[in-house]
């Protein structure tokens, strides 16, 4: 019998791109050992605990969150399945020596869209500091135009868009061990020294 078949396959924990202390001294690898560790992998466990037996057993991730959002009985589900999404993005979201110029694809559009990359980074700054409570902001693409949006707790752009370039996650469990309540010195000095333009570029016009 082949048992594939009828088992539904786990959602996995992707590997962090990088080594735990490789966005030190930004984020630390103790915040990174819980953030990865911890939350990530409890949002994961959580999920494949959930789904079992339902309809969303069989599903890929991006058709879960897409087939729960909105859906009140379902919120646990898609609660949990849009963190799983939102986390694995948010590591890629980032990298060691990120920050600087942006490639000139995506300078262009930055440029287009917010006056400047400086620009930019004061208006992604301002979305993530004024979100309040747990949440991200995003830098998102519709069309030709860049703009920024945050969302709260596990809410996503990933399933209904528009198309995600890059997130902060702004929930103290980001931050807290590094920072404290000091969200804006986490912010910005993400967004100087860790923003992955590359990720950013490759999910351009996809
Ligand atoms: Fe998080």
């Amino acid at each position: 019998m082949n048992t594939a078949a009828v088992q539904s396959p786990p959602i996995v924990l992707p590997p962090l791109p990088y080594e735990q202390n490789a966005l030190e001294p930004v984020i630390s690898a103790n915040t990174l050992s819980f953030h990865y560790g911890k939350h990530h992998k409890t949002y994961v466990e959580t999920l494949n605990k959930l789904i079992v037996g339902t309809q969303f057993a069989d599903l890929p991730l991006e058709k879960i969150i897409a087939a729960a959002d909105g859906d009140a009985q379902h919120a646990a589900i898609f609660n949990n399945a849009a963190q799983v999404w939102n986390h694995t993005f948010y590591w890629h979201s980032l990298k060691a020596k990120g920050g600087g110029e942006p490639p000139a694809e995506l300078k262009k559009l930055l440029d287009a869209s917010f006056g400047s990359v400086d620009k930019f980074k004061k208006e992604f700054s301002a979305a993530a500091l004024g979100q309040f409570g747990s949440g991200w902001a995003w830098l998102v693409q519709e069309g030709d135009k860049l703009t920024i949006l945050k969302t709260g707790n596990a809410q996503t752009p990933a399933a209904k868009g528009p198309k995600p370039l890059l997130t902060i996650d702004v929930w103290e469990h980001a931050y807290y061990l590094d920072y404290q309540n000091r969200r804006v010195d986490y912010v910005n000095a993400l967004i100087d020294k860790l923003l992955n333009w590359d990720f950013a570029t490759e999910n351009m016009g996809r």
